[in-house]
């Protein structure tokens, strides 16, 4: 007698899709990017792959994030970041808008590739454009001895391990782990930030994949909540400050996956055309995790209310004045206002997974849409 195995299955680990497997495999990417670089004693980071003098980190006048779909969206986060630990202005630019546009640099403008695989034809463009500049040019990629490797000054490794599923997840949040600690090394190095806040938050970075874990073991609620959603046509993300470019990520992730047409909007933008399109029982994700705009993204989710929309809350898990206001809530657990995005969009992700599925979707190979786009 033969066995029959086939490789897929068994790279699969039991999951009944890659994208599944590697949504459950954040904790460890995210702990594996980090460690062996957090100093939470002093509140330091190490970055030995980092190329840069602390005299060039204070000597940026400007950081320029180039990348692409999710990628692009860990930069839109990177941007807060390194504006408000670092105090550096930060612009975000598309690989394709950049590489065709006259961008006005010069060689104390840092550029910094995203780019998961590597191999994205207009992020590689553009960041070859940018050294034509002078520009020093930082890679954050997941692909040892990719393209963008041999076009950067420095390459910033993130550890989250192949990723097989076209929607990426867990290389996001292995993105974003990079992105806080580089803007740590950069507000250590120019003293914008003082120890003990620097501390606080090494320690509570630390604590990001127990946390996401926990969200993880709740993946049922999750996944309830996106079955009831499963048949909508249309679906709206909200989020402000640092949770907008996730509510644009949780757009994204639906999309891709289960072909719902997603949008996502920063709070303050709704009245400026979106309420429009807001209906009776239209779902609206709200990202209101604690922090400085909370009460803000309060009053957005009370205007939608009031258009009869049906509200999804991600919230804290103590937080109990929420019910009050929404149809349902998926909560996450508290961490500081900076580093929430690395809990709510896991919630987010599950909740485009089990939407897909809900709808017979072929999660890991959406539709007309390749892991890694190499040509224009
Ligand atoms: C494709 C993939 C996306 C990815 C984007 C950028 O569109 O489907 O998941 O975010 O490319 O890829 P990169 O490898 O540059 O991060």
């Amino acid at each position: 007698t033969t066995i029959e195995w086939d490789i897929e299955a068994a790279e699969k680990a039991g999951y009944e899709h890659f994208m599944l497997k590697e949504i459950n495999e954040q904790p460890r990417s995210v702990h594996d990017t980090f460690s062996g670089k957090l100093s939470e004693l002093d509140g330091s980071v190490n970055l030995n792959e980092l190329h840069l003098s602390n005299e060039e980190i204070r000597n940026i006048e400007r950081i320029d994030i180039i990348a692409c779909g999710t990628s692009l969206n860990a930069g839109l986060v990177g941007k807060y970041l390194f504006e408000n630990l670092a105090g550096i202005h930060t612009d975000v630019d598309i690989g394709s808008e950049f590489r065709y546009s006259n961008p006005i640099m010069n060689e104390d403008i840092l550029s910094i590739a995203i780019t998961q695989s590597g191999e994205t034809a207009d992020t590689l463009a553009a960041i070859r454009s940018c050294r034509s500049y002078d520009c020093n040019t930082i890679a954050i990629t997941n692909v040892v001895g990719s393209s963008i490797t041999r076009d950067a000054n420095s390459v910033l490794y993130t550890r989250a391990g192949p990723e097989i599923g076209v929607a990426a997840t867990k290389t996001f949040t292995a993105q974003l782990t990079m992105l806080y600690i580089l803007a740590i090394k950069f507000a250590r190095a120019k003293g914008t930030m003082d120890i003990n806040h620097a501390k606080d938050l090494l320690v509570n970075l630390k604590r990001i994949p127990g946390q996401i874990q926990k969200i993880l073991n709740h993946r049922d609620e999750i996944r309830e909540c996106a079955e009831m959603f499963a048949q909508e046509k249309d679906y709206f993300f909200v989020g402000r400050h640092l949770n907008y470019p996730i509510a644009l990520e949780g757009a994204l992730k639906l999309k891709e996956i289960s072909y719902i047409h997603a949008e996502g909007f920063a709070g303050g933008e709704l009245k400026h055309g979106p309420l429009a399109l807001i209906e009776d029982g239209t779902p609206v994700v709200a990202i209101a995790t604690k922090g400085h705009v909370y009460e803000k993204i309060l009053s957005n989710i009370k205007e939608i209310k009031a258009r009869e929309a049906r509200v999804i809350a991600v919230a804290n898990v103590d937080d109990t004045e929420i019910e009050k206001y929404v149809d349902w809530v998926l909560r996450v657990p508290a961490t500081d206002e900076l580093l929430s995005p690395l809990l709510s969009t896991v919630v987010l992700q599950l909740l485009a997974y089990y939407t897909a599925l809900a709808r017979g979707c072929s999660i890991d190979k959406p539709k007309n849409l390749a892991k890694s786009v190499t040509v224009e």
